[in-house]
């Protein structure tokens, strides 16, 4: 089996696997406790948040624990509700843990807009000023698309609007562990993680906070995680989430450098085909995500067909009350449905190899000749 699906989940690495055993057999005290259990739980926990902490560089007390990438999402946006200021800004791309979180602040009496991807799925400085009020009070804007792999300069826009009043958030769910991922640097008030895209175990995420913007927990109970996200914690995930931080921070550059090489020996092997396309190939993109479009070739029907070989990928269309609709992500770059409707995204991992690439290459070449 070929797994080229990474940017929906990534395999536990061993590694991460050995370092929560423990915390699933014999060391099962409660954090919370005051006794030894306890204690050694708690230190445990605390040396998750650090290693986490460091990959993104941020004081561990800024790190938030949560149960994944779509409740760090929610509770970024919960900034919103604390603030006095009504418009609410978010990126076009964005996953639907934004667009659909961010669509419930309407019931709320705000106006939320948003922000316009040019064709290779870029927000401008220019744009994002166009559309800021005086009344805007939040912003989201994704650091790597999950489906194109784009990567968007939220310094850039971050900087663009420092000190007009508004709360800042990037979900960088796809970003880290394969590029570097910089809280400050990219100037954010909240960014979100997710501990599965990075090898790490499904049910825990993380959102980073400057520990200034006031946030509203979304549940109520004892005072874990500073009150913001209360009960008991999900330990030996949160532990392999950490060790599979630390990982990430290691083999950053090794796992870059090896994606990279893959990426463009895929992309570069199906450069001959007919009518096709790869998404916005010329910006800054996730080394390992490449969203190819193959023009009159239905891209589930392409998925299945390389699922009856062992190869797994993803298709760009969602399915909603039976009917096919095209990926919100290219309609918003604009890509025709039709086109739309023949993306796959290919997303590789560190255990990918050259001679999977090839044989995904051969493959597709096949089906797409005997399609036409
Ligand atoms: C960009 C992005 N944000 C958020 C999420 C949600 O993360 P989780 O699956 O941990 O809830 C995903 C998952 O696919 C994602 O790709």
């Amino acid at each position: 089996m070929i797994y080229f699906d990474h940017n929906a989940t990534t395999p536990l690495d061993p590694e991460v696997l050995d370092a929560m055993m423990p915390f699933l057999t014999s060391l099962y005290g409660n954090p919370s406790s005051l006794h030894r259990h306890g204690r050694v739980v708690n230190t445990a926990l605390e040396q998750a948040r650090f290693q986490l902490a460091s990959l993104v560089n941020v004081s561990p007390e800024q790190v938030v624990f949560t149960s994944g990438g779509t409740e760090a999402n929610n509770l970024a946006i919960s900034a919103a509700l604390k603030a006095d200021k009504r418009h609410v800004l978010f990126g076009a791309t964005e996953h639907p843990s934004v667009t659909e979180t961010v669509g419930d602040l309407s019931d709320h009496g705000f106006t939320t807009e948003a922000l316009a991807v040019d064709n290779n799925g870029l927000i401008s400085v220019d744009s994002l000023l166009n559309k800021l009020q005086p009344t805007s009070g939040f912003i989201s804007v994704m650091l790597a698309n999950n489906e194109s792999g784009v990567i968007q300069d939220v310094a850039a826009l971050s900087a663009a609007v420092k000190n007009k009043g508004l709360v800042f958030h990037t979900d960088a769910v796809q970003a880290a562990g394969k590029v570097t991922v910089d809280f400050n640097q990219l100037g954010v008030n909240l960014m979100s993680l997710s501990s599965h895209k990075i090898y790490g175990p499904k049910g825990v995420g993380a959102l980073i906070h400057d520990k200034a913007t006031p946030l509203s927990a979304m549940q109520r109970g004892g005072g874990q995680e500073a009150g913001l996200r209360p009960g008991t914690e999900n330990v030996a995930a949160i532990i392999g989430f950490g060790k599979a931080a630390e990982l990430a921070k290691l083999r950053l550059n090794e796992r870059a450098q090896h994606l990279a090489a893959l990426q463009s020996s895929l992309e570069q092997g199906l450069q001959d085909v007919a009518g096709l396309t790869v998404v916005a190939a010329e910006v800054d993109r996730l080394p390992n995500t490449s969203q190819i479009l193959l023009d009159g070739i239905d891209g589930e029907m392409l998925l299945m067909q390389l699922d009856q070989q062992s190869i797994a990928v993803s298709s760009g269309s969602a399915c909603s009350s039976n009917s096919k609709q095209p990926s919100a992500v290219l309609t918003a770059m604009a890509y025709p449905d039709k086109l739309a409707m023949s993306a796959i995204r290919v997303s590789l991992g560190q255990q990918n190899t050259l001679t999977e690439v090839n044989d995904f290459v051969a493959k597709v070449k096949l089906i797409a000749a005997q399609r036409r």
